[in-house]
């Protein structure tokens, strides 16, 4: 199923959440600022996260004017994260446009992002629910806490596969089970059910980003709208790379390239990557994810919202395939 189709249930919603996301360059008192904010805003991705808020509210009947708002503040606190991450990965294009570091330079990227944090905080209190503003601050920390260990992290040959899932659960998973769960939390849903909703956004969370791990190595910047090559080059060891060092103990290119920083390597590891099972072996572990994460959900009522995040789980799963 195309995303278009997956969301179909809530597209009222989204389209609603949309034009709030629109409406944040509005009542800006700097006029900069309000032209950079509708620059933002327009260059708009697939919105997965909001989906995920409107999808888990629809499940519990969440009140519309709560889960409106919180829908906004993932995908605010979603963008801001990206704005920062380009900077630190020095990357030129997001969603096929100009990067705000590539436009203005880092510190307008470091502060532009603060911004959004900030306006997506005060989205996130109109949910009026403050169990659920408590877990969106919580993501915050828990988001950054991840970049900072991938940060300090780089180039270092010694990390498990424990430790990856744990740093992408920490950088995507954290944001993927607000979204679900907050969902649920603003329909006062049982904690049995939010617990299904947490492991649903958790594990589906880590499968996306080890997808997008995969597309770094085997996608094109046309088709991702973003650099590709960019985990090598920054020092970043992801499954598909970590798969190479576990493999071939003599003569590594990724174990080269780490140890030397020199970039020359970076095309022997490519094509061990390219021409072995890797690709189709990294694509099972996120289905293995994928899978536990919607195990349970066949606990919940049977309804076309349920039906949309096993799609969704389908659609992580088949992207760049
Ligand atoms: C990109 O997320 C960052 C990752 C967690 C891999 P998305 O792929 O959801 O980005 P947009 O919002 O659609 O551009
Ligand atoms: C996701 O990781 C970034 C955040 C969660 C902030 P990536 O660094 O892989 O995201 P892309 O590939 O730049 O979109
Ligand atoms: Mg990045
Ligand atoms: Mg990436």
């Amino acid at each position: 199923l195309e995303l278009k189709e997956i969301y179909a249930p809530v597209s009222e919603e989204l389209q609603q959440v949309t034009t709030m996301l629109r409406s944040v360059g509005n009542d800006v008192e700097n006029p900069w600022l309000a032209e950079q904010l509708k620059y933002i805003i327009e260059g708009s991705g697939k919105i997965i996260r909001p989906a995920l808020v409107l999808f888990s509210g629809k499940i519990f009947d969440s009140p519309l004017d709560r889960l409106l708002p919180m829908a906004v503040a993932v995908e605010l606190m979603h963008t801001a994260t990206l704005i920062h991450d380009d900077a630190i990965d020095k990357a030129d294009t997001r969603r096929g446009r100009a990067t705000i570091n590539s436009l203005w330079g880092n510190e307008i990227a470091i502060l532009m992002g603060d911004y959004l944090f900030a306006r997506a905080g005060v989205y996130s209190t109109e949910s009026n629910t403050v169990r659920a503003i408590r877990l969106f601050s919580e993501t915050l920390s828990i988001i950054a806490s991840g970049e900072i260990s991938q940060f300090r992290g780089a180039y270092n040959l010694n990390q498990s596969r424990e430790e990856y899932f744990r740093r992408i659960y920490r950088k995507t998973g954290s944001l993927f089970s607000l979204s679900t769960q907050s969902g649920a939390i603003i329909g006062g849903a049982e904690e049995e059910h939010i617990a299904i909703m947490r492991e649903y956004g958790e594990n589906c969370g880590i499968a996306f980003q080890i997808v997008d791990d995969i597309m770094d190595f085997t996608s094109t910047p046309e088709k991702l709208g973003k650099p590709v090559g960019s985990d090598l080059r920054q020092g970043t060891l992801t499954l598909p790379a970590m798969m190479v060092l576990e493999r071939y103990p003599d003569n590594n290119p990724v174990r080269k390239l780490f140890e030397t920083k020199d970039e020359s390597y970076s095309s022997a590891a490519l094509d061990i990557i390219l021409n072995s099972s890797i690709i189709p072996d990294c694509y099972a572990v996120a289905t293995e994810f994928r899978d536990r994460g919607c195990n349970k959900l066949s606990i919940l009522p049977k309804n076309s919202y349920r039906r949309s995040l096993e799609a969704l789980g389908e659609f992580i799963i088949n992207q760049g395939r």
